[in-house]
Parts: structure tokens; C-alpha cells; sequence
């Protein structure tokens, strides 16, 4: 173990840092080790990573303090902020803020990023073809990550910024999957006309971390986006009619229409899809499936993912 350079993930028993755990765990004659940092070591999740030999530490990332000590000794670091517990982009700011000083007081060798697309470079807040949102966001939990790589660049961290994607995940957890409409039949509603969404399955993610971290500090100055594939709502639903063997309609609303939802954030992700869709081409070129399987072998398109997580869908 000692000479093994240790990898400190934040949200280790989360989807992304989650998935870059199993990856190193997967290959013990890689030479990387992980540090887990939950901020409850006493956890369920976290005492299963104990179990399996992980170095779990506690930390959390709105305390700057508890990062600096978990990356304290490490080869590198697996960044990532929690957009989705509190919806604050200024919190954001401050976690990614906090991380980078962390890794650089910790002298890190390598830092991952998880990061997306500052959108006010290509709509800015002037430009009223969606609304500004929380007085100066477009889309606040990307716009967010993206004016924080900042922070590991001014810090001097050599940092390389992984673009993620959509995870397919949010079809189980985050309430995205087909649903009944008043009709009987499953819908899966997407506003984005007949555009491209490049996805991925969030255990990918941190797997392509992990490819990230084998290359080494080459990598670090570096913008890697990744994606599993790029497919449209009408390709989705025919995906999901086939694994499901049920049908599944394209529901196609418009950006406006999702906006008005009403769920929290629901303005935030019709802005996102809005994005997605007009900016189609230059999302997607940013996120070669190729670069992403060139990290990480075992990528799945939508339907390797669909084949395997079709039974956790809930359609209710
Ligand atoms: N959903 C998507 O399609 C998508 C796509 C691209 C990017 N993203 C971004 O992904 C990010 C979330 O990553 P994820 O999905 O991997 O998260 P996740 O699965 O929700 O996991 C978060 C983990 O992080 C830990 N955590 C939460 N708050 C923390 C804090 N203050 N300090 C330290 N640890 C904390 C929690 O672990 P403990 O309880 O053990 O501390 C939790 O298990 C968001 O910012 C989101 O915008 C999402």
C-alpha cells in the first residue's frame, strides 16, 4: 500500500466519486490507492468501503480546513461539488473555491475537476432567449462549475477539467424516467425537439476519472469531456419501448413548458436542455464517446446501460 499513489475522492460514496472507487479497487496492480472522504465515516455506504480496505476520512467540502487534511499526503484528487443538496451556485463557487486551495496546500500532483460548461460564454445575460436565473445564471449549477475552474487554474493545481455529461441515471433517481399520461400511454419527456442529448452512465464517470489519473499529470492543463453517447428523444423512447417491452412515447415539450414544471430547479434544467438542444453540435464535439472509451474501456452506450439498469426504472 505505501507505495502506492493515493487517490483522496470527495463524494466517494456518491455516483461520480463512487464510480472512480470501484475503478481503482478494480485494479490493485494499478498503483493508485483510495482515500474515501464522506462526511459521515460512521455511514452505511461509508463502513461498506471500510469493509473493503478503503482509507475512509472524514471531510467536508464547505470546510475548506477538513479538505486541506484529507488531501494531506496525496498523490491526487477527485473534485466534485453537490449542486443538488442545497442549489446554491455562490455555495458551489465556494466549495470548488475551498478544493483548490486544499490541493494546493496539499502540493497534489494531479487534480480531476468534475466540471460543466460555463453557459453565459455562449448566452450571455443580455440575451433573452431563456430567462436569467438567480440574477446572474443561465444555467446556475453548470454556469457555476464552469467559472470555477478558475480558481484551480489561479491556484496553480495542475488540474484536468472533465466535462461530464447527462447522466441516463436521472431516468431511476431524479425522477426523469416514462410516465403514465392521461392517455395510459408512457411518455418520456424531453424539450428538446429533435436534438442530440450526449449522456452518460454515471459510473462512467468516475471510471474515466480514473483513466484520467493513469495517464498522469500530462493530462493536467487539459478540457476532457466525455459522453457515453449523443441521442435523441425519439431515440431514447424507442430504446426504452424495446427494453421495457412496453411502448414509450417521445413527449417533446418545448423549454418554456419544462421551465414551468414547478419542481425546484425545474427552470434551471429547461435552460439546460434549451442549451443542449441549440448548442447541439459544439455539447456533443466536446464529448467524443471515442475520448471517453479511450479512458475507459468498459463504456456503455444507452443501451448497454438500458439493458442493465431497466428494472430500477420506476414507472409509476
Ligand atoms: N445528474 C446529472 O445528470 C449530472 C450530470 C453532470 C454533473 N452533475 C453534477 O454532479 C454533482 C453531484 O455529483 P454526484 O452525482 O456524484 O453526487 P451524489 O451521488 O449526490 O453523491 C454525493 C456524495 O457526496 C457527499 N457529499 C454531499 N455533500 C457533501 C459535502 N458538503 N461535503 C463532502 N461530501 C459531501 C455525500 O456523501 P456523504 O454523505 O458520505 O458525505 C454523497 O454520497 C452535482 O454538482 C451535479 O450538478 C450531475
Amino acid at each position: 500500500m505505501a507505495s502506492k499513489k493515493i487517490i483522496a475522492v470527495a463524494g466517494a460514496t456518491g455516483a461520480q466519486g463512487g464510480g472512480l472507487v470501484r475503478a481503482i479497487l478494480e485494479d490493485p496492480s494499478g498503483g493508485f490507492a483510495v482515500r474515501a472522504l464522506t462526511r459521515d465515516a460512521k455511514s452505511e455506504k461509508a463502513q461498506a468501503l471500510a469493509k473493503k480496505g478503503v482509507e475512509v476520512v472524514s471531510a467536508n467540502v464547505d470546510d475548506a480546513e477538513s479538505m486541506k487534511k484529507a488531501f494531506a499526503g496525496a498523490h491526487g484528487a477527485f473534485c466534485v461539488t453537490f449542486f443538488w443538496d442545497h442549489m446554491s451556485p455562490e455555495k458551489e463557487l465556494a466549495q470548488a473555491k475551498g478544493m483548490a486551495q486544499a490541493a494546493k496546500a496539499a502540493g497534489l500532483k494531479h487534480a480531476v475537476w468534475s466540471t460543466l460548461e460555463d453557459t453565459r460564454k455562449r448566452v450571455p445575460l443580455t440575451d433573452n432567449r431563456m430567462p436569467t436565473l438567480m440574477g446572474k445564471y443561465k444555467v446556475p449549477h453548470f454556469d457555476a462549475k464552469g467559472e470555477a475552474d478558475k480558481f484551480f487554474a489561479e491556484a496553480g493545481v495542475p488540474t484536468t477539467y472533465l466535462l461530464t455529461s447527462f447522466y441516463w441515471d436521472n431516468l431511476i433517481a431524479f425522477g426523469m424516467g416514462p410516465k403514465k399520461g392521461p392517455d395510459g400511454k408512457l411518455g418520456f419527456t424531453l424539450p428538446m425537439a429533435d436534438k442530440r442529448l450526449a449522456g452518460i452512465a454515471a459510473e462512467d464517470i468516475g471510471r474515466c476519472a480514473y483513466g484520467i489519473f493513469k495517464k498522469g499529470p500530462e493530462l493536467a492543463g487539459k478540457r476532457i469531456g466525455i459522453s457515453g453517447e449523443a441521442v435523441s428523444g425519439a431515440q431514447m423512447a424507442a430504446a426504452l419501448s424495446k427494453a421495457l417491452g412496453k411502448e414509450v412515447v417521445y413527449n417533446a415539450v418545448t423549454p418554456e413548458q419544462y421551465r414551468k414544471f414547478g419542481f425546484p430547479g425545474a427552470d434551471d434544467l429547461g435552460n439546460m436542455f434549451q442549451y443542449y438542444a441549440e448548442f447541439e453540435k459544439e455539447f456533443c464535439a466536446a464529448r467524443d464517446p471515442a475520448v471517453a472509451r479511450g479512458l475507459n474501456p468498459k463504456l456503455q452506450n444507452f443501451s448497454q446501460w438500458l439493458n442493465a439498469n431497466k428494472d430500477r426504472i420506476p414507472l409509476a
